[in-house]
C-alpha cells in the first residue's frame, strides 16, 4: 500500500493540473489560418531553396536532420511556432537557448542561418523564420527516409522570447508519462500525437545526461529481465557514457541504435524490447499508466505505414500551434537570431 499512495498522490495532482491547463489554454483563438500557397506569388521558389539547403546539410551529416526537427518542436511548444527559439540574448531580450531543456543541447542554428541567407537574397523580407523552420523540418524527415506532407504557411516571427515558457512547456526525459501527456494536451495535441511525434527519436542523439540510469543499475542486464540489451550494446553504452558524475555527460549516443540515421519505426520496436534510451520514451510502453500509449506503440511497431501517416498529420498539428501575439505584433525577421531594428 505504501508505494501505491506515494505514486498515486502526485498522479492525482498531475490530473488536476491537466484539467486546469486544458480549460485555461487560449492558444489559437482567432488566428488567421495557415495556407499552402502563402508564398506562391511573393516567393515561388521557397520550397526549392529550403530543400536544396537541407539536402546539403543532411548529406554532410545525417544528424543535421534531427537537429532541425527538434528545433522546430522546441520552437512550437514555446509561444507557438514563431521562431522564438532562434533568438539570441541581447541587452533588451532574453532568448530561450539557455533554458534547461535547450542549453548544451539544441543545435542546428547555423543551418537555419544558411537557409535564411539564401531566402533573403532570393526574396528579401518575405519568408518568416518560423515558416522556414517548418519547411526545413519536413524536408529533413524526407531526406532520412521519412514521409512527405504538405506544409501550411503564413507564420510570423515573434519579437519576444520566453525562457520561462521554455522551462515550463518543454517535456524532459525525467518527467513522468502523465506530466508529458499534459504538456501535449496543453498545446492542443492528443496522446496519439504525443506517441507519434516521439517517433522523431528514430533519428538523432541524446547526451549521456539524459540516458536512463539502467545502464549501470543492472536493469538492462541479461539476468535482470525478459528483455535485456545485448551485451555488446550495453558495453557500447557504458564506454560512451562513463559512470563518473559529470565527465562524459555531453557525450552522445543514438536513441535508435538499430538504425540511427534512418527515419523508420524501429524506435517503437526497441521500446517493445525495453531498449528505449530515454526513460520518458520507455514509459510510453512500460509505465503503469501507459496502457493507451502502450497500445499505440505496439501499433506503430507493427505498422510503419500507420506510423508515417500519423506522424505527418501530427507534424501539421504541431506546426499549427500559433498565438495571436505573433500575428498581431510579429514580423518577418531579416536575421533569424535577432528581431528587426
Ligand atoms: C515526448 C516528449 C519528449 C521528450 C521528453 C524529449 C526529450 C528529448 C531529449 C532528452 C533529447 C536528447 C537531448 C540531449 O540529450 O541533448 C531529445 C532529442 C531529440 N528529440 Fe525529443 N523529446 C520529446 C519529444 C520530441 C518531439 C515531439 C520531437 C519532434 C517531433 C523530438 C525530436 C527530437 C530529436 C530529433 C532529437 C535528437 C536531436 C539531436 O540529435 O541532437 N522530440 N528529445
Ligand atoms: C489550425 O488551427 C486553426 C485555428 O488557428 C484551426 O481552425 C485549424 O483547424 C487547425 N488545423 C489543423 C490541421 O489542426
Ligand atoms: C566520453 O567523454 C569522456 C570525457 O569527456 C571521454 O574521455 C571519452 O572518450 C568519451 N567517450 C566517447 C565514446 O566519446
Amino acid at each position: 500500500m505504501a508505494p501505491f499512495s506515494l505514486c498515486f498522490r502526485p498522479f492525482v495532482m498531475q490530473l488536476l493540473l491537466l484539467v486546469f491547463v486544458v480549460l485555461s489554454t487560449g492558444l489559437c483563438a482567432g488566428d488567421p489560418p495557415l495556407t499552402l500557397d502563402y508564398y506562391e506569388s511573393a516567393c515561388p521558389t521557397v520550397f526549392e531553396i529550403v530543400k536544396k539547403e537541407m539536402e546539403c546539410a543532411v548529406l554532410s551529416d545525417p544528424r543535421n536532420a534531427a537537429l532541425v526537427v527538434r528545433l522546430h518542436f522546441h520552437d512550437c511548444f514555446v509561444q507557438g511556432c514563431d521562431g522564438s527559439v532562434l533568438l539570441e540574448d541581447t541587452i533588451t531580450l532574453t532568448g530561450e537557448k539557455k533554458a534547461s531543456p535547450n542549453i548544451h543541447s539544441l543545435k542546428g542554428f547555423r543551418i537555419v542561418d544558411r537557409i535564411k541567407n539564401k531566402l533573403e537574397s532570393e526574396c528579401p523580407g518575405i519568408v518568416s523564420c518560423a515558416d522556414l523552420l517548418t519547411i526545413a523540418a519536413r524536408d529533413a524527415v524526407i531526406l532520412v527516409g521519412g514521409p512527405y506532407w504538405d506544409v501550411p504557411l503564413g507564420r510570423k516571427d515573434s519579437i519576444t522570447a520566453s525562457p520561462e515558457l521554455a522551462e515550463a512547456n518543454l517535456p524532459t526525459a525525467n518527467e513522468g508519462l502523465s506530466t508529458i501527456i499534459s504538456k501535449f494536451l496543453y498545446q492542443g495535441l492528443s496522446v496519439t500525437d504525443m506517441v507519434a511525434l516521439s517517433g522523431a527519436h528514430t533519428i538523432g542523439m541524446a547526451r549521456c545526461e539524459n540516458v536512463r540510469e539502467g545502464i549501470y543499475s543492472g536493469e538492462f542486464e541479461a539476468t535482470s529481465g525478459i528483455n535485456p540489451l545485448s551485451e555488446s550494446h550495453l558495453n557500447n553504452l557504458r564506454s560512451t557514457c562513463p559512470p563518473v558524475g559529470g565527465v562524459g555527460n555531453n557525450n552522445v549516443t543514438a536513441m535508435d541504435y538499430a538504425t540511427p540515421e534512418i527515419f523508420d519505426n524501429s524506435f517503437y520496436r526497441l521500446l517493445l524490447k525495453g531498449e528505449g534510451l530515454l526513460n520518458s520514451d520507455q514509459e510510453m510502453y512500460s509505465s503503469l499508466f501507459g496502457i493507451e500509449t502502450g497500445e499505440i506503440v505496439k501499433k506503430y511497431a507493427a505498422d510503419p505505414v500507420a506510423f508515417f501517416e500519423q506522424f505527418s498529420e501530427s507534424m501539421v498539428k504541431l506546426g499549427n500551434i500559433t498565438n495571436d501575439e505573433s500575428f498581431e505584433n510579429g514580423e518577418v525577421r531579416k536575421n533569424c537570431r535577432f528581431v528587426n531594428t
